[in-house]
């Protein structure tokens, strides 16, 4: 339980009433098919980083950039094709482009599953957002990132390298300026908690997913846009499995080629149908509804928190090498509500659990604002000091410290999820509702006792080798293999 002062209720219904002001946007409803957008705050909180503080330490946690189908998904397109292909039909309204939609893949080889175009450029992005937000690396310095290894995810990493690191003439410098992807394991099950993906090493996450609440959801919904917009069409009858598909092309192809026409079939009411069912999948597939996520979560939101107390350029307790002050993994979207779960975020129990018939509008678990493509969880630690006065004095010869930058300063643990920052619960005292960091701390050890050991929670105490400990930042792991972004 937190407490929202009365001044962040009043700003929260403002930001309420500014989001009903805008056009609907469908791409804002997508779920895992967003392309990335930041997420507005639900909670009213101000994005920037508070007056009289600096981030000194950061930690993401990225889904990977915008993709092409999966093979699964693709089947899908391919049926939906050949349907409308097979058939002699006429389409009216909002359907007359049916006749003439051919799926968006022209090289499957080498584009199914793959990264699209839309994900590089999101991933660069966060890469030059970055160096702009933190600049923890000077120039010609080097910068490691951890990332799952399968290559969507690689190549967001890479982008991201590319982004960061592309400022001024280092580029024909050999060896500065570089970038290092420290490629773990992806989704196996003997990696355990260390790894970017460690609910695939659990053998008890299974059996706590529900999200086949999802599909009952979809199939509830799905019949009536099917019966709704089988009115504009004479010869051709879709049915929910179609709208399921058509649903998913507003985000992939606007992603793919820059197409939205899928995106203006469907109303609002049937966008937030749509959003609610990935809400649900997702809640109760991997996030707070899994009563294993959390469990699965925990042990890399602990390492984080400890390095966070060490302060930067610092190593753990037997680490053997000292991380960069902007920690950096990339994996995919099933895991990231496992670090939702550990933060015990986004699950008040005014809002939670999610109905699996009934959306409720104030609930704060919202797909969209977390695994839209290259969506993260960010902690930042700030250290703040007095603010400049009105007038300050400068002494020749001296740079003068900045506020934060000083030897009295406060340290405080900011979260923020698609950049709109996220209040820990019960933990607002600091700057812009930021948490002091001794109290995150303790609010961590509490958390770790509820959601469990990795390695208990798991059913893993009779594998000699498991380990609930995510070392991987200050251990570089001997199964994981060290590459350079491609053009390095
Ligand atoms: C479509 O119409 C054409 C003639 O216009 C006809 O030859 C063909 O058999 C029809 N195909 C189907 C699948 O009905
Ligand atoms: C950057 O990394 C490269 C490759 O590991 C290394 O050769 C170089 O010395 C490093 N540069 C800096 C400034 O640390
Ligand atoms: C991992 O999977 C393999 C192959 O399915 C299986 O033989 C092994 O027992 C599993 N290991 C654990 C720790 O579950
Ligand atoms: C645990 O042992 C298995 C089987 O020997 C091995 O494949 C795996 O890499 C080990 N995992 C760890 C974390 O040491
Ligand atoms: C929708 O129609 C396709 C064939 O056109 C079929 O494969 C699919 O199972 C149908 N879905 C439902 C929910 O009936
Ligand atoms: C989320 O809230 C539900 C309902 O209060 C609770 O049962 C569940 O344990 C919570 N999940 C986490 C990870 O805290
Ligand atoms: C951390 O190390 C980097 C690279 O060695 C250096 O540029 C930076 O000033 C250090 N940061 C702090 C807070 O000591």
């Amino acid at each position: 339980m937190y407490h929202i002062t009365p001044l962040l209720t009043v700003l929260c219904l403002a930001s309420h009433y500014a989001l009903a002001a805008q056009p609907f946007d469908p791409l804002k409803h997508s779920g895992p098919a967003s392309p990335y957008f930041d997420a507005p705050s639900q909670f009213g909180l101000p994005v920037g980083t508070p007056a009289g503080c600096i981030v000194d330490q950061a930690a993401y946690i990225v889904r990977h950039g915008a993709r092409y189908p999966t093979s699964g998904s693709f089947a899908g397109w391919q049926n939906l094709f050949l349907k409308i292909h097979g058939a002699n039909f006429t389409a009216t309204g909002p359907l007359t482009f049916l006749p003439s939609w051919i799926p968006p893949v022209d090289d499957a080889p080498n584009e199914i599953d793959f990264l699209s175009t839309t994900g590089a450029a999101e991933a660069f992005n966060l890469g030059s957002q970055l160096r702009h937000r933190y600049g923890f690396t000077k120039g010609g310095g080097n910068l490691t990132v951890w990332s799952a290894s399968e290559q969507r995810v690689l190549a967001t990493a890479s982008h991201f390298l590319r982004g960061y690191l592309s400022q001024g003439n280092y580029a024909i410098l050999d060896g500065e300026n570089r970038g290092t992807i420290v490629s773990l394991p992806d989704s196996v099950n003997f990696t355990f908690a260390n790894s970017l993906t460690p609910t695939t090493s659990c053998p008890t996450f299974p059996t706590g997913d529900t999200s086949s609440r999802a599909s009952t959801f979809r199939a509830a919904f799905q019949p009536a846009v099917a019966d709704r917009l089988n009115r504009f069409l004479d010869g051709l009858a879709l049915n929910a499995t179609d709208i399921g598909v058509m649903q998913d092309l507003c985000g992939f192809q606007t992603e793919i080629s820059g197409n939205s026409q899928f995106c203006d079939v469907f109303e609002p009411s049937e966008w937030l149908n749509y959003e609610y069912a990935h809400d649900l999948n997702y809640y109760y597939g991997s996030g707070p509804g899994n009563p294993f996520s959390g469990a699965t979560g925990f042990p890399l939101v602990k390492t984080i928190t400890d390095l966070f107390i060490l302060g930067p350029n610092q190593t753990i307790t037997g680490g053997t090498s000292v991380p960069p002050p902007l920690l950096m993994g990339f994996t995919h979207d099933n895991d990231l509500p496992p670090f939702i779960a550990a933060l015990g975020l986004w699950n008040e129990s005014s809002v939670s659990p999610l109905s699996p018939t009934t959306p409720d509008p104030e609930r704060h678990f919202r797909a969209s604002y977390l695994v839209a493509f290259r969506g993260y969880i960010a902690l930042e630690r700030l250290s703040c000091g007095a603010l400049l006065g009105s007038s300050v004095r400068h002494v020749a010869g001296q740079i003068n410290m900045m506020p934060g930058d000083g030897q009295d300063t406060q340290r405080y643990i900011r979260i923020k999820v698609d950049n709109a920052p996220v209040p820990v619960p019960g933990c607002t005292s600091g700057p812009s509702a930021t948490c002091p960091l001794t109290e995150f701390a303790s609010y961590i050890k509490k958390r770790g006792e509820l959601v469990g050991d990795y390695v208990a929670t798991c059913g893993l105490q009779d594998v000699a080798n498991a380990t609930g400990r995510a070392d991987f930042f200050t251990n570089i792991p001997a199964d994981s293999t060290i590459s350079l972004p491609v053009g390095f």
